[in-house]
């Protein structure tokens, strides 16, 4: 019995996470902010008769995350894979405000605290949730933290101007994760950050190459199941090849 639990769950590449897991046999834990999100999104997966449980869990709120623990160690007695993807953009903040949106892209209408916050969201709030875990992760024979990163997070192939906050808070991600992955090889715990691709979500839009499926496909097959201990901190492309930092 392998037990998974997935951030920001209820669409997108979370969604996905949690179909795939499910169909692998793991016990999946469906999170979303939202309750009604999480209940609509697990109820699709359960009627396709996969093992899905909804759970809310907003990325930031520590005593929520703490409940969800004791849930999991109550229920389960044990955590093995912990797919930290909840994530925002430029975009998906702003919902269709411009105004908010170019507060985190632009080099003129930089807006300290829309950085503070995408960084707050996308690079520590999964080293806080993996900190959580941790001990229900110890219990595992083999805990893996899956943090989703993205290309835009790696210095040496930026090539342009702009898009500070997103590009920022994925590269804090990974340095993050390379300290946690130090702490966590005590436990015999496995954590790496994944470029999951360009995929199409409300994120990355109709034109990516990537459907869901494709890209969680790659990173179970090429990563998921492939991750060791020697591999903890590693920066990895949705092909199981190190990624350029
Ligand atoms: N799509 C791409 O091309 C692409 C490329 C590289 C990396 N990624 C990364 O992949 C991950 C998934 O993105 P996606 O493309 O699937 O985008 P998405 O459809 O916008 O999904 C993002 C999910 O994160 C949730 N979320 C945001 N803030 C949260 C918080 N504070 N607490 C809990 N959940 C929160 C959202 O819930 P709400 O709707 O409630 O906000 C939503 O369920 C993100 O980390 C993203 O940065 C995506």
């Amino acid at each position: 019995m392998k037990i998974a639990l997935v951030t920001g769950a209820y669409k997108g590449l979370g969604f996905e996470w949690c179909r795939q897991l499910g169909k692998l046999g793991y016990k999946v834990l469906l999170t979303a902010r939202k309750t009604e999100n999480a209940i609509e999104s697990a109820n699709i997966l359960i009627a396709e008769g996969l093992e899905i449980y909804p759970i809310v869990m907003e990325v930031t709120d520590h005593a929520q995350i703490g409940e969800v623990v004791r849930w999991v160690e109550e229920k389960f007695g044990k955590l093995d894979l912990l797919i930290n993807n909840a994530g925002i953009n430029s975009g998906t903040r702003a919902r269709g405000n411009k105004e908010l949106q170019n507060k985190n892209l632009s080099l003129e209408s930089l807006e300290p605290n829309e950085v503070l916050n995408m960084i707050n969201i996308n690079a520590i709030a999964p080293i806080i949730v993996a900190r959580h875990f941790r001990y229900l992760l110890a219990k595992s024979e083999s805990g893996k933290i899956i943090n989703i990163g993205s290309w835009l997070g790696s210095i040496s192939i930026k090539k342009s101007g702009g898009n500070y906050s997103y590009a920022v808070s994925k590269s804090a991600l990974n340095m993050m994760n390379k300290a946690l992955a130090y702490d966590l090889a005590e436990d015999n715990i496995i954590s790496v950050v994944v470029n999951p691709g360009w995929v199409q979500t409300d994120m990355g839009g109709g034109k990516a190459q990537f459907t869901t499926e494709q890209s969680v496909l790659n990173l179970i097959e090429n990563v998921v199941n492939k991750i060791e201990l020697n591999d903890s901190g590693k920066f990895l492309n949705f092909d199981g090849t190190e990624h350029p930092w």
